[in-house]
This record gives structure tokens, C-alpha cells and sequence, in this order.
């Protein structure tokens, strides 16, 4: 079977049980703060299991992209080192919803392996949980009976907590589990040595291919398990090791869901792929090259795909940190010293056609962004790479590291690498940290990563971003968890808190609430969360209505969580603002209002992003995709696909439209439910990377013109958007452009700022018919007089230089010169004066001018009186100065002096006689 019909045959097996075959979820997580990919596919199913959303159907199955790369379930250190560990990868998957449990679970999985695909029996290993004391869990006697009927008994093993209890993270769903793992050894070593011994124990020929979970507790954050509201079945099935089981290969890698790449990689490298390659042989470090950049543009290319760009933090960067990685592969192993990984973009494109679309559809796009970052990183790599080979080449001599301190600088002690220089690697050369701690390891070092970890800390210090938020445990104070949303037709409501917590975000303490019902817009779909206010209706005599300031509103696994500050009351008797201790019993009555104003203009800011997304594709053409998007009250800010500055030409087209479709006044046209599938043939305009429902909402504006699937909140009337203007294009990423523009009133304000200036222009040129021309000739005439003011200001220095001349009195051996003269600035002063010195032997002089209103002062000694005479310029120019009421200094040669009263001159001049008398 090739892989495609591997992967349909799980589906059309898990339909023909009954169950709702679903499409995956993306690859980034946007609402969840426990997770930044999908790491299995139960994630899309979170809030079902919990039981904070009801399941679409009891019985679904799918092939999720998964990546493992961050948090619990991190395999990317194993990627390319052995054959059956991936960053990106599919699960197949299938799902009860407190419909069936164990027994079909495991009846299914076995009918699948072995009579659908027809595995060897006496290959296959099966685990259960053995039970955990400390955690008060049983032993999983049920599950060991099912297998029992199928399996012999020396294929059944039991299995502790870390095999065969699965949790998604720190927190949330999670129960015992139930393994299958394949032995694929050849027979005469499996007589040898039982694969039962084998099984979870890291050999690259027994590997676990699914794993079926029994979904029963939720993990909160003290630790402690509760128990689910429901019993579910959640089982996820290794695609890619599947299909190197059923192609009877012994490397994930020789099947055809990787060959293709590797030859690929192969032929553009001038190497041979050598799978049986072992660590020690000369072609293992290019077998690990390839391998990694056959996994690596998978997951790299997904998220892409799926929204999320590389990144200087957070989800953005362990995508440039895995790229990073595959890019020094690439470059110093397969010796690509040009950008070459991004070539296999259009290879992944096409094998994922028909599976996930999205990466067909957005091939180019995903290619260039790779490729300029593949350019970005290429541009430092070598000379990392040698202040990397710098750092370990001091010991690659020294076997004893008994040297002195400071005879060779910046020795590490042990063949470690020092944190500071780890920080080096990655804030001068863009190493990410695990690079440089693979390219240590390569070479037989370690590094420091406490030392890291201090230098990187010192340094996120100084740009404060730490932002540490601390959430403690949930209040319940009415049971559920469902916040029926009223915002898309009201502004305020009566509502009750449902439960509420405290949390800490840098230090601040705000408290988190949740309400059985709300107008407050959950932050979404680029559109910010609304502001506003509860108030109680309980209220204490002295001291009022409890009221909660609303500063942002967010939702969390479905979950509308509104962010609040208790607002301080008034002292009835001393007037004095006091903060509330929370009520004892917490009154659960509020009145929920948003901030209408800001709504309002938010509202304006959307639709106006509907219309600008339209036009766009209109003028640009339809490669324009959304990639992000930020709607707020003051503006919005649009990002989309596009590979070059949008022209001025453009942008006035683009407001042209958008101000056309306003002055239109076209009804909102909102429909609430309809079918995805019906809303898609209907031509609407949906996003890559978002995860949409059966149902979905579509916003309309003129059926011919805007039609989008979103959750936001809009005008009713395009009218209301009242004027709109760009007032920024700029490029965020690679082929990704910013449009930045206002409405309403804003705009209004913006165009009289933008008049008011443009008049005083005009009135200062007096009414010029043509302003900018106008204003250039200004510049012209400018500089062109600039010019000639400093040639005639030359020629009158060089003028005056013979008429002071004559003036020069001998006292002493010294020709004295101390005169006022009239020069516009102090350069001109000083050429005077260095001229005079050249032709004037022996010359003490004395330069006075007005310089802006300003007195200056220059004095020039020639050498050989500073010598012979012991006469010192700067020190003369100090007490000169004092005449003007000013200071200054210099050389003994050179001095120059300001000061602030003109009609010191003529003193300032005299004294300077009495240094040579
Ligand atoms: N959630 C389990 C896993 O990821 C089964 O799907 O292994």
C-alpha cells in the first residue's frame, strides 16, 4: 500500500464504525496559553473532553498534523538521529465522546492491524497501565482482559505512569493508557532476544505505533487529578510509522512519505543517502543531514501554512530555531553554501495535495518566506561557525585542563562551553541555543546552560520583557462553564459570574472572571477584547456597589475570560479612596456594559478591514491572503501576502474603493449559522491556519463585493464608517506587506492635521500655485546661496588677512595682532587666523568676532614663542573670556573662547596686550 492508501484506509475504517470523519485542526494553537502547536490529536478536542464544549458527534476520526518540538512532548533532539522520531508528523486518530470506552477500543485497533492491514500477530506487543499508588490510580485490569482475549499473554506488559498514563501538559485531560508497538527485527534475532524485553526501550526496530488513551481526569494546576464529567476514548496512531510497518522498511525514512525528499536532497548534494549508516561511518553525518531536512521542511512549511511566521519570540521562534537548525545542516554537511532548503517546498506541496490543501495553495508564499530567512541566517552562519570552532579549537589540544587562571583567556573549565559565549553564538550569530548545544555535542563539548540562562537573563532584564503571569485556581461559584455571548446585539446585560480567579502578570494582581452571559468581545480574529465595567447589584451601605474595570477580554479554550480590576470606593465618612477586600459570601449579580465608545469606532475599524481585504484582492490580485490582522479602536492594521511595495498609485485605488463601498451605505448583512461547506461554495472569503466549525457566521457587505467568515463585531451600515484612510505601507516579513489606515473620526482628524499643515506652507510661500515645486526652488536657491556665502565668506578672510598683517606690533620680539573682525562663523575665524600664522613670523594674535550675536574669541601662539616664551594659548583664551563673561580653552598653540557679553570685546582685546608686554 502507498502511504495515500494507508491513510484511507484508517478513515474508511473508522467510518465504516461510525464514526464523522473531521478535517485537521491547524498545526498552531491560537487560544490556548498551555500550548503553541498541536502536539496530538486530542487538542481540538480539549474543551469536549472537559466538558466546556459539546462534541460535534459522539464518534470522529481524522489524520492530525502534530509537532512535537516544545513543552511535555519535545522529541526534536532525536529528529534525524534515528529513523522513527519526527517533528512534524500525522496522527491518525479516532474519538469517543462519553460514547464508547474501552472494549471497542481495543477490538477496533486490533481488527484494523491485523485483518485490515494485516500485521503479523506475533509482532505485535500491547501494554496497559500498571497502576500508581502515589496518584491513587488502579491498575488496568479491564484493559489486560480485552487484550487478553487477541494477544498472548507474553505479548501483554504492564507499563508505569510514564508509558501509561498520557497527559497533554502540566495541566488538563488525561488517563491510563494502552500501547501497540511493533517488533520489525528479523526472525533469527527475535529468537534471540524477546521483543518483549524490547518494548519502550529506545530500540529503533520495536517502536510503539498508537496509543490508545482512556480519557477520565482533568490535571489542575496543584497537581491533583479530578475526575472527567464523561469517560472518552482517545487514540492516536504514528502515520508515518505505520507506513514504514506496512512497507516493511526498517527506517521511517525509506518509505515514500520521506523517499522522495531525501533523493531529492541526495541528487542537489552530489551524496549518497545511506540508510544503514552508522554513527562512526563516513557518510553517517550526511545520512543525519538529509534525514533532518526531509523532517524539518515539513513542520517548517505547516506552520507557515497555518499562520504562524518565523519569529524572534515565543511560537515564531522555535520555528526559526528549528529552520536555523536544518540551515546549518544543510550548509555544513551537505555543504549547500547557497539557500537551498527552501527547493523542497514545492515537493512537500504537491504530496500533501488532496491531504492538506493549505500548503498547496500557499506553496510560493511558504518558499519565499523560507528562503529569506535561509538568506538572513546564511549571512552570519560561517563566521559563527568559526567563532564556534574558535571556542572549542583552545581545547582541542589541552586534554588536562589544569592550566593557571588567564594564561589562555576564556578557558571554560571542562570541555564546556562558557554561557556568556553561548550567549555570544546566539545574540551576535543567531545561533539558537540548542544549535550551538548540538554543534557542541558534535564535537564531544557541553554547554553551560546555567550561564546561558544568566546571561540571557541579564539581558531580558534589561529589556524588561519578562512577563510573568501566575494564575492560582478556579472559584466556582455557580457550576458550568457556557458564556452565551449577546455582544453582537447589545452593549449591556445583567450577568452572572459564573467562577472567577486571581492572577499575577508582573506583579500586578488582576483578578480573571468568567459570566453565564456577555456583551464583552472575546479578543479574536485580530478584533481586540472590549473594555467596560461589572457592577453588583449587591452593595454594602458604607461603601457601595462592588464594581470590576474591565481591561481586556480573552478567551481561553473556549472560555470568555474577562480581565478585572477591582475598583477601589469611597470612604462615606473620610472621603479617602480605599481598596475592596472581596465579599464574604462574593455576590454573583452583575451589570455587565462595554465601553461603547470604543466599540463603536472598533466596529468602523473592522468592516472597514472587510472592505480593505476585498480591495485588495481586487487591485492586487487574489494571491492577497490575510496574514494578520489588528482591529482596535484608534486604527486598524492589515498584513497580507504580497510580494512587493504597494505603489502610491495603488494605495489612492485602494481608499478610492473602500470610500466608495462607505458613501454606498451598505447594509450589514450578518448570518449567524451556516454551514461551512454551503458558506465556502458560496464564495466566501475564509483564513488558512483557522479552525472553523460546522457552522460558521458570514459577514457580508454587497454580495458581490465582501464576504467573510468572521466572529468580529461591525457596523450596521458601511455608512458609519465615515472616511477611510491609509496612512502606512510597510513590509513585516518576507512577501508579507502592513497596511496601517483610520476611520471615522480619526481620519477626519488626520486629513485637518494633515490641511492645517499643508496651509501654513502655503501661506508662508504666499499662495504658491504650485507647493511642492515652490518649495523645491526654495531648497535650490538654498543651497546654491549657501554655496556662495561660503566662497565670499573665503575671500573676505583671505581679503582681511593681508590688511591685519600691517597691523602687527614687534614688542618683545613678538608681532602682536589682537583686532575685532567681521566673519560670519567660526570656521572662517579660524582659516583667518591659521593663515595670518603663515605669514607672520613670531605672532601672538588675538581674533574678536560676533558670531550670532555671540562673542568669540580666538587666540594663535606660534610654536616657538609657546616654547621659548612659555606662553600658553588656552590658558590666555581662559582669562580673555572672563571679559566677554564667558570660558573656553585648548592648546597652548590653539585656543578658542564663547561667551556671552558683546561689549567685553574691547577689554577682552586690551588685556590680551598686557600677556606679550
Ligand atoms: N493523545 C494520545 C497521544 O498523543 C493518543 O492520541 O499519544
Amino acid at each position: 500500500m502507498t502511504a495515500k492508501e494507508i491513510r484511507q484506509a484508517f478513515l474508511d475504517f473508522f467510518a465504516s464504525k461510525g464514526h464523522i470523519i473531521v478535517p485537521s485542526a491547524p498545526i498552531v494553537v491560537k487560544n490556548d496559553p498551555t500550548l503553541m502547536f498541536t502536539n496530538a490529536g486530542m487538542n481540538q478536542f480539549k474543551d469536549v473532553f472537559l466538558g466546556e464544549a459539546p462534541a460535534k458527534a459522539p464518534r470522529v476520526a481524522d489524520t492530525q498534523r502534530c509537532l512535537r518540538v516544545s513543552g511535555k512532548h519535545n522529541d526534536l533532539e532525536e529528529v534525524g538521529i534515528d529513523t522513527y522520531h519526527h517533528t512534524m508528523f500525522e496522527m491518525l486518530g479516532n474519538w469517543s465522546f462519553g460514547d464508547y470506552f474501552k472494549k471497542e477500543a481495543v477490538d477496533w485497533s486490533w481488527e484494523l492491524l491485523t485483518e485490515v492491514y494485516k500485521l503479523d500477530k506475533s509482532r505485535l506487543y500491547v501494554t496497559y497501565f500498571e497502576g500508581d499508588e502515589k496518584e491513587g490510580l488502579e491498575k488496568d485490569t479491564e484493559t489486560y482482559e480485552l487484550w487478553k482475549q487477541y494477544v498472548d499473554e507474553a505479548n501483554i506488559l504492564p507499563g508505569n505512569k510514564k508509558d501509561n498514563f498520557w497527559e497533554m501538559g502540566e495541566t488538563g485531560p488525561c488517563g491510563p493508557c494502552s500501547e501497540i508497538h511493533f517488533d520489525s527485527r528479523p526472525d533469527n534475532e527475535r529468537a534471540e532476544v524477546s521483543g518483549a524485553t524490547l518494548v519502550n526501550a529506545d530500540h529503533d526496530q520495536v517502536i510503539e505505533i498508537w496509543n490508545n488513551v482512556f480519557m477520565q481526569f482533568n490535571r489542575i494546576k496543584d497537581g491533583s487529578l479530578h475526575p472527567l464529567p464523561a469517560k472518552h476514548v482517545d487514540t492516536g496512531m504514528g502515520f508515518e510509522r505505520l507506513v514504514r510497518v506496512l512497507q516493511g522498511k526498517s527506517s521511517n525514512y525509506d518509505t515514500d512519505v520521506f523517499q522522495p525528499m531525501i533523493q531529492f536532497i541526495a541528487e542537489k548534494s552530489g551524496k549518497k543517502y545511506n540508510s544503514a549508516a552508522k554513527p562512526g561511518d563516513a557518510d553517517w553525518a550526511d545520512a543525519v543531514a538529509m534525514r533532518v531536512l526531509a523532517d524539518h521542511i515539513r513542520a517548517i512549511s505547516f506552520a507557515i501554512a497555518d499562520g504562524q511566521l518565523p519569529a524572534s519570540n515565543k511560537a515564531g521562534y522555535v520555528i526559526r530555531r528549528i529552520l536555523r537548525r536544518a540551515v546549518r545542516y544543510s550548509y555544513q554537511t551537505l555543504n549547500f553554501k547557497e539557500p537551498f532548503f527552501n527547493e523542497l517546498v514545492p515537493l512537500l506541496a504537491e504530496q500533501f495535495k488532496g491531504v492538506f490543501d493549505e500548503l498547496y495553495s500557499q506553496k510560493d508564499f511558504v518558499q519565499k518566506v523560507i528562503l529569506e530567512e535561509e538568506v538572513a541566517f546564511l549571512r552570519t552562519l560561517s563566521a559563527g561557525i568559526r567563532r564556534f570552532n574558535e571556542l572549542t579549537s583552545i581545547f582541542a589540544s589541552i586534554t588536562s585542563v589544569e592550566y593557571p587562571e588567564g594564561t589562555i583567556k576564556d578557558i571554560p573549565t571542562g570541555r564546556k562551553i562558557k554561557g556568556e559565549h553561548a550567549f555570544e553564538l546566539s545574540d551576535t550569530y543567531g545561533f539558537p541555543i540548542d544549535l550551538t548545544e548540538l554543534m557542541a555535542r558534535e564535537q564531544g563539548f557541553a554547554v553551560d546552560m546555567e550561564g546561558f540562562e544568566q546571561a540571557l537573563q541579564t539581558q531580558k532584564l534589561r529589556s524588561r520583557a519578562a512577563t510573568a503571569v501566575s494564575a492560582g485556581d478556579w472559584v466556582v461559584l455557580r457550576g458550568g462553564d457556557n458564556t452565551e455571548f449577546t455582544g453582537y446585539d447589545e452593549m449591556l446585560t445583567q450577568a452572572e459570574i459564573l467562577k472567577y480567579r486571581k492572577v499575577t502578570t508582573q506583579g500586578k494582581e488582576q483578578y480573571q472572571l468568567v459570566l453565564n452571559r456577555t456583551p464583552f468581545y472575546a479578543e479574536g480574529g485580530g478584533q481586540v477584547g472590549d473594555t467596560g465595567n461589572l457592577m453588583s447589584e449587591w452593595y454594602d451601605e458604607k461603601k457601595g456597589n462592588l464594581n470590576f474595570e474591565i481591561t481586556d477580554t480573552k478567551k481561553e479554550n473556549g472560555l470568555i475570560i474577562h480581565y478585572a480590576n477591582l475598583s477601589p470606593y469611597y470612604d462615606m465618612e473620610t472621603g479617602e479612596q480605599k481598596e475592596w477586600e472581596l465579599p464574604n459570601p462574593m455576590p454573583t449579580r452583575f451589570q455587565a456594559a462595554i465601553n461603547m465608545g470604543n466599540r463603536i469606532m472598533t466596529n468602523a475599524n473592522h468592516s472597514a478591514t472587510h472592505l480593505l481585504h476585498a480591495a485588495l484582492k481586487e487591485t492586487l490580485g487574489e494571491h492577497v491572503n490575510q496574514k494578520g490582522s489588528l482591529v482596535n479602536p484608534d486604527q486598524l492594521r492589515f498584513d497580507f501576502s504580497h510580494f512587493s511595495k504597494v505603489t502610491d498609485d495603488d494605495i489612492e485605488v485602494l481608499e478610492r474603493i473602500v470610500n466608495q463601498k462607505v458613501r454606498e451605505a451598505i447594509p450589514l448583512k450578518e448570518e449567524r449559522s451556516v454551514r461551512y461547506d454551503d458558506a465556502i461554495a458560496s464564495g466566501v472569503t475564509a483564513l488558512f491556519g483557522e479552525k472553523y466549525g460546522d457552522y460558521v457566521r458570514v459577514i457580508t457587505f454587497d454580495d458581490k463585493f465582501s464576504k467573510e467568515l468572521c466572529g468580529g463585531t461591525h457596523v450596521q451600515n458601511t455608512a458609519e464608517i465615515g472616511f477611510f484612510k491609509i496612512t502606512g505601507e510597510s513590509a513585516v516579513a518576507a512577501g508579507v506587506r502592513r497596511i496601517e489606515a483610520i476611520t471615522s473620526y480619526h481620519s477626519q482628524d488626520y486629513i485637518q492635521a494633515q490641511s492645517r499643515q499643508i496651509k501654513a506652507l502655503k501661506d508662508l510661500l504666499k499662495n504658491p500655485n504650485d507647493l511642492s515645486k515652490s518649495i523645491e526652488s526654495l531648497i535650490e536657491d538654498n543651497n546654491r546661496m549657501k554655496k556662495e556665502l561660503e566662497k565670499a565668506v573665503l575671500m573676505k578672510a583671505s581679503g582681511l588677512k593681508d590688511q591685519l598683517a600691517k597691523t602687527a606690533e614687534e614688542i618683545n620680539g613678538i608681532n602682536f595682532i589682537a583686532q575685532r573682525v567681521e566673519l560670519p562663523n567660526a570656521d572662517a575665524v579660524k582659516t583667518l587666523a591659521y593663515h595670518l600664522k603663515d605669514i607672520v613670523p613670531n605672532l601672538f594674535l588675538v581674533l574678536a568676532a560676533d558670531i550670532n550675536g555671540k562673542p568669540s574669541i580666538t587666540v594663535i601662539i606660534d610654536e616657538t614663542l609657546v616654547k621659548e616664551k612659555g606662553l600658553h594659548a588656552g590658558n590666555i583664551v581662559k582669562e580673555l573670556a572672563k571679559e566677554v563673561k564667558g570660558g573656553g580653552g585648548g592648546q597652548p598653540f590653539f585656543a578658542t573662547a564663547g561667551g556671552s557679553d558683546l561689549s567685553g570685546i574691547n577689554n577682552a582685546l586690551a588685556k590680551a596686550k598686557s600677556f606679550v608686554s
